[in-house]
């Protein structure tokens, strides 16, 4: 990397490689990452580490791991441009972690919605890493210094424990890390459920048909927005308390077309039900996940070069992470040979 990328902004962001990548995650990450990618020094992670908070199967972990980056590539991360890694593969996220542990209180960590909810979900294993995942999850933005942090709404949470425990630490020794801004969109920045619009569409939800998943095949996408559930009136409206359903569809379609709500209403003032509008949504985001499909698969098929990408991300963000943790160490006290 030149000097030159050396000076910008920095960003960091990842993805749980767990099931499998939807529109959400397009509409709250990847879509701002790509288009920061151009003017910030980017990394780009597949938190692999996290994903095991949750029980996983090592070979459907492994396959999902690959499966995300190769998405990241399809929806427009640039490996030339962003630094693309797998979390597992710099192991100082983790020492900092510990460091980071040390300073966290457990009130702190059992607030977290996340937590609460992951929590609920998986009571047959409330484990302890699920407990402090936000920690390393700040180890992993603090260890590059980064300073904006481009996320979905849930993840706000976390930022907030990552600023604080930033501030902690440069207080408490000396400046060191960068303190964090999220960076969340206005609009989009939490797709809801097609099947219960006012839960976020998320990856282990039970229910395939509430899920845009960025490899449906166009069949499946149009039958899932056409039944997405709605509410019982017939008008065009943003309005997300009084019809969550519709708002919903909203978003998707201005992120596919990119016509603003005001844009998006004219056109259909005039027609009345639902159905046309559901029909112009199926039409709409099915067009915009079939090159992002097909990209993916081309660059699935070519694992070497794939794993190629990831390991020469890997000894970037290793050089990065190792001149961080080196700094973090000489603070607390840890003696240097
Ligand atoms: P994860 O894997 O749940 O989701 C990845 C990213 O996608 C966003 N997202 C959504 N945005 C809008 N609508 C949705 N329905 C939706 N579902 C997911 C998430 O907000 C997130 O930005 N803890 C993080 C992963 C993480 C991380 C990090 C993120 C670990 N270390 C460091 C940033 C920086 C998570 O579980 O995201």
């Amino acid at each position: 990397m030149s000097e030159q990328h050396e000076q910008r902004k920095v960003i960091l962001s990842g993805m749980q490689p767990s099931g499998q990548p939807h529109i959400g995650h397009f509409s709250g990450a990847l879509k701002n990452w790509v288009q920061l990618q151009h003017e910030f020094d980017s990394l780009f992670c597949i938190v692999d580490l996290h994903a095991i908070t949750v029980r996983q199967e090592p070979a459907k972990l492994r396959k999902a791991t690959l499966d995300f980056a190769a998405m990241y590539i399809a929806c427009g991360i640039d490996p030339e441009k962003s630094t693309l890694f797998v979390q597992s593969h710099v192991p100082q996220h983790a020492e900092l972690a510990w460091v980071l542990n040390c300073m966290t209180g457990m009130g702190e960590c059992s607030r977290m919605t996340q937590f609460k909810d992951k929590s609920a979900q998986h009571s047959e294993n409330v484990n302890v890493g699920l407990f402090t995942y936000p920690i390393l999850m700040a180890s992993d933005i603090l260890i590059y210094n980064a300073d904006l942090v481009p996320v979905g709404a849930d993840q706000k949470q976390h930022l907030e424990l990552t600023r604080n425990l930033a501030e902690r630490f440069n207080h408490h020794y000396s400046p060191t890390f960068t303190v964090p801004e999220p960076y969340i969109s206005d609009v989009g920045g939490k797709i809801m459920s097609l099947q219960e619009p006012t839960k976020k569409m998320s990856k282990s939800d039970p229910n395939e048909k509430a899920t845009i998943f960025l490899r449906d095949g166009d069949a499946e996408i149009r039958n899932k927005i056409k039944r997405a559930v709605t509410d019982s009136g017939t008008r065009i409206v943003m309005d997300e308390a009084g019809s969550p359903g519709i708002a919903n569809l909203m978003t998707l379609y201005h992120l596919t077309t990119g016509m603003s709500f005001a844009e998006i209403e004219a056109s259909f003032a005039s027609t009345s039900g639902y159905a046309p509008f559901k029909e112009a949504v199926a039409d709409a985001v099915a067009t915009f996940v079939a090159p992002i499909r097909e990209r993916f698969l081309e660059i699935r098929n070519n694992e070497e070069e794939l794993k190629n990408i990831l390991k020469r991300g890997a000894e970037h963000a290793r050089d990065r992470a190792r001149k961080t943790l080196r700094k973090v160490y000489k603070k607390t006290g840890f003696v240097e040979l």
